[in-house]
């Protein structure tokens, strides 16, 4: 009658960005992402037949704005036909700011309702509710080095490599904790709808694809890290191109991104990305982790640097 499930956020190497399906929230292209292991949302479903509607909780406060996409998400897993809950959820970094908050929470969400209601659906099948709810967040459903396809009329997830096959580290450099004005899944709609560079996005994704798929393989990080950054900076271009124009930078983020650069240029292992947020990502082997760390931490603008290595996949926690 109750379960608690963690969940990692994860950050793609190759972005999703477009929808083919609004209604059903399935992606216009694949991606692939690393799981975390340091940050996590822990989400607790407790069905309570004494309510009359479900409860949510963020970080032990009520909290009502998010409910209405909790209450669907657990309707599209136990059916609508079902007893009210209580979801508390607690996550230990900022929610909504580009840090892949949805992913964790939906990822964990979908895990824990299911043992909650005694559901036993498979992996695959949680991963492709999870993803109605957040494109990323069927990414989550599974450690490592994830890879997610459009399959017929549905998604796949396959994991590429495991959090143990290649231990790369990641660093979030933090330059403005708040809430994002816009949420990524409007944000792709009106890219959809309005981007000039739209369809050159969706149809070079199968390319980039191959590549980073190629070089996780060969666990080939400058291969990977050129990949990557060229792929990050098309999905802000298609952002930038749309009307009206999304641009979720600030000063710091590109202070950040030159950082980067300045480290390549002394041979540091490293590249960047940058999702729906001002947070800039930076992913480098563990050799290079604290010469990364130092220089973003040192970066005008940088609030705070949060570390993580690759983790595993959403689990529950009191089975
Ligand atoms: O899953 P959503 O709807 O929060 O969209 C995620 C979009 C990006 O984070 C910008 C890219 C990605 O692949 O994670």
């Amino acid at each position: 009658m109750r379960a608690t499930a963690i969940a990692q956020p994860n950050i793609a190497v190759i972005k999703y960005w477009g929808k083919r399906d609004v209604e059903r929230n399935l992606p216009a292209v694949g991606s692939i992402s690393l799981t975390l292991s340091t940050l996590y949302t822990e989400m607790q479903v407790e069905i309570d037949t004494a309510l009359a509607d479900d409860v949510l909780s963020v970080n032990a406060v009520e909290n009502r704005s998010l409910l209405a996409r909790v209450s669907n998400c657990i309707n599209i897993v136990a059916g609508v036909d079902r007893p009210a809950v209580r979801v508390s959820s607690r996550s230990n970094f900022p929610i909504a700011a580009g840090i892949a908050s949805s992913a964790s929470a939906f990822a964990a969400l979908v895990v824990a309702t299911d043992a909650a209601f005694g559901s036993s659906i498979s992996r695959d099948r949680l991963a492709s509710l999870a993803g109605r709810a957040s494109g990323s967040a069927a990414r989550s459903l599974l450690g490592g080095f994830v890879e997610l396809d459009n399959d017929a009329d549905d998604i796949r997830i396959n994991k590429l490599l495991g959090a143990a096959d290649w231990p790369l580290e990641i660093m979030v450099a933090i330059t403005a904790p708040g809430p994002k004005p816009l949420s990524s899944g409007d944000a792709m709609e009106i890219s959809r709808r309005t981007s000039c560079f739209y369809d050159r996005w969706i149809e070079q994704q199968a390319a980039d694809l191959a590549e980073a798929r190629a070089a996780i393989r060969q666990r080939d990080l400058q291969r990977l890290g050129a990949i990557a950054e060229h792929n990050c900076l098309k999905m802000h271009s298609v952002m930038w191109s749309s009307r009206p124009p999304m641009i979720y930078w600030n000063s710091a983020t590109i202070a950040c991104m030159q950082t980067i650069r300045e480290l390549q240029a002394k041979g540091v292992e490293v590249f960047f990305t940058i999702d729906a947020g001002p947070q800039l990502k930076a992913i480098c082997t563990a050799a290079d982790a604290s010469t990364v760390r130092a220089a973003l931490s040192a970066t005008e603008g940088v609030v705070e640097v949060m570390q993580s290595g690759i983790g595993e996949g959403a689990r529950l926690v009191n089975a």
